[in-house]
């Protein structure tokens, strides 16, 4: 088919009264669309990452069914199309290791299709923050469902079996208290339908973070996967993605350091996870901003951590839903947020939360009685650390561990970590503080969320549960522990961390944000630093290499921030 006179990538090629319009209308005819069909406008793309390589996304599959029927109802024509799609258990060495690549495929069929606008139907952990990279790039309308939770299931007696129970599940199968027949028993009865994790974890904290930044639904993060509401919601997101084509709201009418800091505050009063500090910075480079560690850590240390919701609580994400979700949350503290930030509907954030009485709650503490007076994350910096790293407070086992010295026990990635964490002859005790290197964006590569280090068993056998732990990995949004996380620069570029030994001191202190180490500074630079193998010289993985920025810029690749933003790579004429 010729290409001849296309000026333009948008919907309004199928109108065209020429060649062009002819040979659209005649192909999309060809894929079973009527005569009406073809001439329908808006034409809103469908970017969907159902796959059953990533079953919390699988029920995209029917979702999808009830976004056409609203972009329909609205008058637009509805195109669905697959994207890659990116498994957190499943995707190896890392997730993050394929999130920009998912990012290149979500922008470039956005802006080479014939498309006037995108919703985004996305989940798992990696998906979201892709999907809303991509399409900050593209700049057509875009609006977001996100495939919702799964269901809370039953094992043994626990009648609200959330994926974080599988956790201590193996810690006490690695030490022989899980028997065979249970082990087995388990397996079934984890995750009981497809959805995302049911807790706060990455996944609905990005669900979260895509509601405040206006591409998702008000309330729309924490309805379950497979329920009348979350069909509800995938139905009045297509008519809403219509709606926005016609108003001509671009992402990067959404994403402003404005709605940027309304996301983080709101992941900071849900005690949400580390990785959101990654995935926001990677988004706002899109749109050629960057947040920064000292307003991270501002707007963290000035925002009371309100939900008493698993991993960081005691509650269940339907007791939050019931509440009202996301907006409930919000109404608690509207005066730390940007009132005039978007919304998905088009409405500003000071109207849609005026309409919110949020009914009392276990899920949601009240203001003036937080559960912290300040943030679950709290960003950390010193000469470990000049580029920053992050430590979830929320759900850590032991509170007096926040400010803690102790010797490090170093591990040289993890099949060095799994040889010895287990060795009955390591030395390490209970004040010990356990470093993971050489798995930052580069090492890795991609980040693994591995830095939740896990307790020596012979000290776990005695009854310690917690420990310091530092690493330029990331950790599981489900996890919790006192772990200092995204360590920068890594130790696979040359960071500090290579240069630490086992018996140096080192300090954490939350408190005061800092992570330091006290060798003699001509002593450290003098030592051999630690190096990761080489890094691979062909395809997606030499790329990466290349390109990829350390945790501060978001792990995103330099060439795709926009060029006013921090990281960016140079212009090359
Ligand atoms: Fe997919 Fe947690 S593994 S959302
Ligand atoms: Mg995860």
């Amino acid at each position: 088919m010729s290409q001849r006179g296309i000026t333009g990538t948008g919907g309004a090629l199928f109108s065209d009264p020429g060649q062009d319009g002819l040979m659209h209308r005649a192909f999309l005819r060809g894929g079973g669309a009527s005569a009406e069909d073809v001439r329908r406008t808006p034409v809103i793309g469908i970017a969907n990452s159902a796959s059953d390589l990533n079953p919390c996304n699988k029920g995209l599959a029917l979702l999808v069914r009830e976004v056409k029927r609203g972009v329909r109802d609205a008058g637009g024509l509805p195109l669905e199309f697959p994207t890659i799609s990116i498994s957190e258990p499943f995707t190896r060495p890392t997730s993050l290791y394929l999130r920009n690549l998912m990012s290149i495929d979500v922008e470039e069929m956005i802006t080479v299709s014939p498309i006037d606008g995108v919703v985004l139907m996305g989940g798992c952990d990696k998906t979201v923050p892709a999907q809303l990279m991509g399409a900050v790039s593209a700049g057509k309308p875009a609006t977001m469902v996100v495939a919702g939770p799964r269901p809370v299931s039953c094992h043994r007696g626990n009648s609200s079996v959330t994926v974080d129970d599988a956790w201590p599940m193996c810690d006490r199968r690695r030490v022989g208290e899980v028997d065979d027949a249970e082990w087995l028993e388990f397996e079934g009865n984890l995750n009981t339908d497809v959805g995302t994790c049911n807790v706060l974890g990455t996944a609905s904290t990005m669900a979260a973070i895509a509601e405040l930044l206006g591409f998702a639904l008000p309330g729309s993060a924490f309805a379950e996967s497979v329920s009348a509401r979350r069909r509800e919601i995938a139905y009045r997101t297509g008519v809403e993605a219509v709606a926005a084509v016609r108003r001509g709201t671009s992402p990067r009418d959404l994403v402003t350091m404005a709605s940027l800091e309304n996301a983080f505050r709101a992941v900071t009063a849900l005690g949400g996870s580390t990785n959101a500090v990654i995935h926001l910075e990677a988004i706002a480079g899109r749109a050629g901003v960057m947040i920064g560690i000292d307003n991270f850590a501002a707007w963290s240390q000035s925002t009371p951590y309100l939900t008493n919701v698993r991993p960081g609580g005691s509650e269940t994400l339907p007791e939050i839903e019931a509440a009202g979700g996301v907006p409930s949350v919000l109404a608690q503290i509207p005066d730390l947020l940007h009132l005039d930030a978007l919304t998905a509907l088009g409405t500003s954030w000071g109207d849609e939360l005026a309409a919110v009485t949020p009914p009392a709650s276990p899920a949601i503490a009240d203001r003036a009685a937080p559960r912290a007076p300040r943030g679950a994350l709290v960003m950390l910096r010193g000469n470990l650390a000049p580029g920053g790293a992050v430590l979830k407070t929320a759900g850590a086992g032991d509170p007096a561990l926040f400010t803690h010295r102790g010797r490090v026990v170093v591990f040289d990635g993890l099949d060095d970590l799994n040889a010895r964490i287990d060795d009955p002859d390591l030395d390490v005790d209970a004040q010990s503080i356990l470093v993971l290197r050489g798995l930052g964006p580069v090492g890795a590569p991609g980040m693994p969320e591995v830095g939740h280090i896990p307790i020596p068993a012979k000290l776990h056998r005695r009854g310690v549960t917690e420990m310091v732990r530092i690493s330029d990995a990331r950790m599981s949004g489900t996890s919790t522990g006192v772990v200092a996380l995204h360590v920068s620069p890594e130790a696979a570029v040359g960071g500090p961390l290579a240069y630490l030994r086992d018996g140096d001191e080192v300090l954490l202190d939350a408190e005061a944000g800092r992570l330091e180490h006290f060798v003699d500074p001509a002593e450290f630079a003098a030592r051999t630093p630690y190096r990761p193998a080489p890094p691979p010289t062909r395809g997606f993985a030499s790329l990466h290499a290349a390109h990829v920025l350390q945790a501060e810029f978001g792990c995103d690749f330099d060439f795709l921030r926009d060029p006013a933003a921090p990281g960016a790579a140079p212009i090359r004429h």
